[in-house]
């Protein structure tokens, strides 16, 4: 089983991110399967135009992938701009999509929404991302909740090409773990950049601290009982305690005595443990960026392989005679 998935370097890995996808990133790599990881550094474009905070958090996604446990050994790690065969497929692909099925795109109508100029790489995103899936056979995508559309369309995407130029590309699907699909941020919406109510993995133990302060909760005084599952705090509380720990904890909130600013000191003490040994090696590895980069290199060289090998099948249906 071969799995693909890839996050955008546009901000700082943040608990959603973890939770949502690099975890099920990790267990794939650990049960043995073919996995390829990388960098949307492409994607990234249609909304970060800026040089330094693209290369910047391009450099910091790198990193936190590796620091993470992303292992260069078992997963095909690699950026999508060293891969140039993706935005070729991307326009085969664009010659197959009815414009329709991008009108109906959420993220799209989102972004706009929220004040993103409306550019043709912001439209044509969904078939980008169909062609990172495509181009390496992938047969599943872990990805968080809010892209599981992207990945539907990657599937009407190959079954249309596939329709019209015969069986040559593979149909995905998504992985999406529903206990995690959708991880909350500080005000209980999607924690997301694009939100502002982030918990970022790579920062100092007291700014973790602070952020966890921050989450906002309802104004049961701390004598009352309080329903841990209506609780922010609680919902990330669950995705980093032991089962049994969240269960005793569920009890002291119901019986009342037990406050939010407790439950949010416990909080940040379990994201201050889980990521301890993630944030070493991550001031390790910032500190050897050559090998982070050859990392990269050695990545970009075997994805290539498997996708100009796809890229010529590709080629070879649709009568696109090549001359080299
Ligand atoms: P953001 O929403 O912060 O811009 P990205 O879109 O870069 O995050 O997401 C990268 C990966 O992390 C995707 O697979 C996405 O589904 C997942 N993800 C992001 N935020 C969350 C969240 N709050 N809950 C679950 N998964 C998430
Ligand atoms: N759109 C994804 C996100 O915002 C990033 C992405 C780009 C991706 N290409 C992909 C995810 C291919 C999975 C597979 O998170």
């Amino acid at each position: 089983m071969r799995s693909l998935s890839g996050i955008q370097p546009s901000g700082r890995l943040h608990l959603g991110n973890y939770f949502g996808a690099v975890r099920q990133f990790l267990k794939l790599q650990e049960e043995g399967h073919e996995c390829f990881y990388f960098l949307a550094n492409y994607h990234a474009l249609t909304s970060i135009q800026d040089k330094r905070e693209l290369e910047e958090a391009t450099v910091h996604l790198a990193t936190g992938y590796l620091a993470l446990g992303i292992d260069p050994e078992r997963s095909v790690f690699f950026a999508q701009s060293d891969v140039p065969q993706v935005t070729e497929l991307c326009w085969v692909l664009n010659c197959v999509c009815p414009v329709s099925l991008m009108e109906k795109a959420t993220s799209y109508k989102d972004k706009v929404a929220k004040g993103l100029p409306a550019n043709m790489g912001l439209f044509d995103y969904p078939v980008l991302q169909a062609a990172d899936i495509i181009i390496y056979d992938s047969n599943i995508v872990p990805v968080g909740a809010d892209q599981k559309q992207h990945v539907e369309m990657t599937r009407d995407i190959a079954i249309k090409f596939n329709m019209t130029f015969g069986e040559v590309l593979v149909v995905p699907e998504a992985y999406i773990v529903q206990e995690v699909a959708v991880v909350p941020g500080l005000d209980g919406q999607k924690m997301s950049k694009s939100y502002d109510n982030v918990i970022e993995i790579f920062q100092t133990e007291q700014a973790t601290k602070k952020v966890c302060a921050r989450i906002v909760t309802d104004s049961t005084p701390l004598e009352g009982p309080k329903d841990p599952e209506a609780c922010n705090v609680f919902a990330l509380l669950k995705l980093l305690a032991e089962p049994a720990e969240a269960e005793a904890v569920a009890g002291k909130y119901r019986a009342g005595g037990y406050g939010y600013g407790q439950a949010k000191g416990r909080l940040a003490e379990l994201i201050n443990e889980r990521f301890a040994a993630a944030r070493e090696k991550y001031a390790e590895l910032e500190k050897d960026s050559d090998h982070v980069r050859d990392v990269l290199r050695e990545g970009g060289r075997k994805a290539r392989e498997v996708a100009e090998a796809t890229m010529q099948r590709v080629r070879d249906a649709c009568g696109i005679v090549t001359n080299r």
